[in-house]
């Protein structure tokens, strides 16, 4: 049994914020933001939208493109880090407001990794027989829980969610024939929140050590594309489309050049959404045509610190 990837969706809020737009006070330019990061402009939340508003409207727009009726979801998983409340789960409240009332919902929290982190769950599902459609949500609205007077963080993300249904299939050559989730907690004190609800009673604020993250995830998401192309018997060239989590562009530049791969098998989507966190590589999926694709591959780098690697075959 195997998992294979059947549609993607993907939901922005309506207002988009340019560079040149950010309050005057956290004294940076568009200049400093697209030289430093790549990013041009990011989408905010406005107070009707939410991680569940935006993690269901995805949802919807997956299942509509695949053709998919609701009631054939019997798994949702929301990988996000800014969910809807404390308890339940955005998934559970995903899953009432596509009105399913059976099957499995639940969220994973695994930062800016958490759609890779999503995808392997899934796929762990399907293979075991445990769920047969699955709707993967990378969900996030980091615009609520960055410090938006710390202008080194502020700038960098943006809200949204993109989705992708999941089937099992007894094709073994094709779908997500590969994936690795890797997590360092020794590292977490490195980007992280001020706060939390067991220490303090709100959500904090994004806290970023972004010289370090930088390196580190150069190296991780580095060392990810060349296991995965080892374990697969395969060279760069063989990569028709490489999918990495939108962080910053000077990251996926120095993962580009390392690695030897055609620049034009990149996608980039983080000029016009910034990072958004979970929402990243489903956001991205969705900006593509996947068409002439065979071999597509994600590769995440988080808080945690989680990463991870994996190859869908088209
Ligand atoms: O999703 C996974 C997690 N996130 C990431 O992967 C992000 C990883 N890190 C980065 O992308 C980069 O480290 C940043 C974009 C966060 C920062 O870029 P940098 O080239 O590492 O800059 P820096 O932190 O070394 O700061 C250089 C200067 C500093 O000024 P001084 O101390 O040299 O006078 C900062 O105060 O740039 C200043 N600076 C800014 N200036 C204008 C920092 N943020 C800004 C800003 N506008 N928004």
């Amino acid at each position: 049994m195997n998992s294979v990837l059947v549609s993607v969706g993907a939901a922005l809020p309506k207002k988009c914020v340019l560079n040149s737009e950010l309050p005057a006070h956290l004294d940076t330019s568009d200049e400093w933001i697209v030289q430093r990061t790549g990013i041009h402009q990011r989408y905010i939340a406005g107070e009707d939208e939410t991680t569940v508003s935006l993690a269901t409207a995805a949802a919807e727009n997956a299942l509509s493109k695949g053709n998919i009726p609701p009631r054939e979801v019997d798994l949702i998983i929301v990988c996000t880090a800014t969910g809807d409340y404390t308890f339940p789960a955005s998934a559970t409240l995903v899953q009432r407001n596509l009105g399913i009332t059976s099957g499995v919902a639940f969220d994973i929290s695994a930062a800016c990794s958490g759609f890779i982190y999503g995808l392997k769950t899934a796929d762990c599902f399907i293979r075991t027989g445990q769920a047969r459609c699955a709707l993967v949500i990378g969900a996030e609205t980091f615009s609520r829980i960055v410090d938006w007077n710390d202008r080194s963080t502020c700038v960098l993300f943006g809200d949204g969610a993109g989705a992708v249904v999941l089937k099992a299939s007894e094709c073994d050559d094709k779908g997500l024939v590969y994936c690795k989730i890797h997590a360092d907690g020794s590292l977490a004190n490195l980007l992280t929140t001020t706060g939390g609800v067991s220490i303090s009673q709100n959500s904090g604020f994004v806290k970023m050590n972004g010289r370090e993250v930088f390196r580190n995830a150069v190296e991780k998401m580095h060392c990810s594309l060349c296991d995965l192309l080892k374990a697969n018997n395969m060279t760069v060239n063989d990569v028709d489309l490489l999918v990495p989590h939108q962080a910053n562009k000077r990251i996926i530049d120095n993962i580009v050049e390392m690695s030897g791969l055609n620049p034009e098998k990149v996608v980039i989507t983080l000029d016009k959404h910034a990072n958004t966190s979970a929402a990243s590589i489903p956001l991205a999926l969705n900006e593509v045509s996947l068409d002439s694709c065979k071999n597509v591959v994600l590769l995440s780098m988080g808080a945690g610190f989680t990463w991870g690697e994996a190859l869908l075959k088209l």
